[in-house]
């Protein structure tokens, strides 16, 4: 980490150790000498040990509040640019995608799995190094001004936006709310600064004409048993994506790196060692043959429809789709879920719908856990069949493909 003398971090709390910190960690376990341990969410508990240990320690008198000081006297002192990630879907993705086209050529860091909010983004540059050129950061929303909170602490110079969809209902109201919302990374650029976006019409009101904006367009891909061939700037880049939402984050990954300015001759090594995180859509083998779909990290409308006609699309004999709830639409639920239910039906998906919410999807096969999924799975399944395993962060489903997968 870029030294931090601890002298300046008086102020946020109960402070014990000298000199500079060279690290920054909330779990004890992880703490060394030179580092400091800030104790959030319980790690009071913890303080003694990472004081054993060697670290500096911090009880702070507001967590978020310390956090998003130290945040920012990190990116104060450092001279690398600063990539902030938003959007209703693929936020993840696009950010493991683009940090493997950029860790290739630049020294970059990028967020860890998806600590994407008031830990995570100072976390994240709590790992920026002196010789950092990218610092590519993930930002997460629940609601207005939280975007705008944690772009006070990264101070993004390019802003990304992967998709306007329909999520977190409850807490915007709106496809316009999500737009705004989304906007507030927009909003934070500098002058000059670079936005990536989707084509939305909600996001359209937003843009500045003093920041230089990129629309991505439909991606042209064509996917294929061995990955994704998509065509930019007169070349096929080859990515190991094996679904076309994937292929369009690759995309906006793409356009955020050429805006950057970075060598287009050598993206093919970046893209070779692109690595999504885990339950994105992992594919499994059935015993016997065919494929189970892991996507169980999350859902929300955009991404249970790219899903389903992922899905759809793989010329399985039978296609079966484990589908849970999708979460936080407030009073849209229904309609969302019977749209969808409506959707895989055409496209001639069967689906075992999981947990209350699902009931919605209006499924004549239903049931209440990821136990009894896994079950009703089995009993339809044949060599094969494609199954897709998909629901919301709450209903933890991802252990029902392995399980599948495992079964004899
Ligand atoms: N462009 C896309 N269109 C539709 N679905 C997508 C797209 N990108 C990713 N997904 C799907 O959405 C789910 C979440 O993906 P990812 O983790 O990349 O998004 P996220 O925005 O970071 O989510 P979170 O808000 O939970 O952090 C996965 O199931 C993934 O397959
Ligand atoms: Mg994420």
């Amino acid at each position: 980490m870029i030294p931090l003398p601890l002298d300046e971090l008086r102020g946020l709390g109960d402070l014990d150790g000298e000199g500079e910190a060279t690290g920054l960690t909330i779990d004890s376990r992880t703490a060394g000498p030179g580092d400091l341990f800030v104790a959030v969410r319980g790690g009071r508990a913890f303080v003694a040990d990472a004081r054993k240990r060697g670290a500096a320690t911090l009880v702070p008198d507001d967590e978020h509040a310390a956090l998003a000081a130290i945040g920012r006297a990190l990116r104060s002192r450092s001279e690398a640019r600063v990539v902030g990630i938003t959007g209703s879907t693929g936020k993840t993705s696009t950010k493991d995608i683009l940090a493997a086209l950029c860790a290739a050529v630049t020294r970059t860091v990028a967020t860890r799995a998806s600590e994407n909010a008031e830990l995570g983004v100072p976390l994240t540059l709590g790992r920026l190094e002196p010789d950092t050129e990218l610092c590519i950061v993930e930002l997460g929303m629940r609601g207005f001004g939280q975007i705008a909170e944690l772009c006070a602490i990264a101070r993004p110079d390019v802003a990304v936006i992967t998709a306007i969809g329909p999520v977190h209902l409850e807490l915007v109201g709106s496809i316009e709310g999500v737009a705004r919302s989304k906007a507030e990374l927009v909003a934070a650029l500098p002058e000059g600064g670079i936005a990536v976006v989707p084509r939305s019409a909600e996001l359209e009101p937003h843009l500045r004409s003093d920041v230089d904006v990129r629309r991505v367009g439909e991606v042209d891909v064509e996917l294929s048993e061995d990955g994704a061939r998509i065509a930019f700037a007169d070349e096929l880049i080859h990515f190991p994506l094996r679904s076309r939402h994937q292929a369009q984050n690759a995309l906006t990954a793409l356009t955020a790196y050429e805006a950057l300015g970075l060598p287009l001759e050598r993206l093919q090594e970046g893209a070779d060692r692109v690595e999504l995180s885990r339950w994105r859509g992992e594919e499994l083998a059935l015993p016997g043959g065919g494929i189970a779909i892991n996507d169980a990290y999350n859902a929300n409308p955009t991404s249970m429809r790219a899903a389903l006609e992922h899905l759809a699309g793989l010329g399985a004999e039978r296609k079966l789709a484990v589908l849970g709830g999708m979460a936080e639409l407030g009073e849209h639920a229904a309609r969302y879920h019977r749209e969808l239910g409506t959707l895989a039906a055409e496209l001639g998906i069967e689906v075992v719908a999981v947990g209350e919410l699902a009931r919605e999807y209006g499924a004549p096969t239903w049931v209440p856990d990821a136990p009894a999924a896994v079950a009703a799975a089995r009993e339809r399944l044949s060599p094969g069949d494609a199954v897709l395993v998909k629901a919301s962060r709450a209903l933890a489903l991802e252990g029902v493909a392995p399980a599948l997968a495992n079964a004899h």
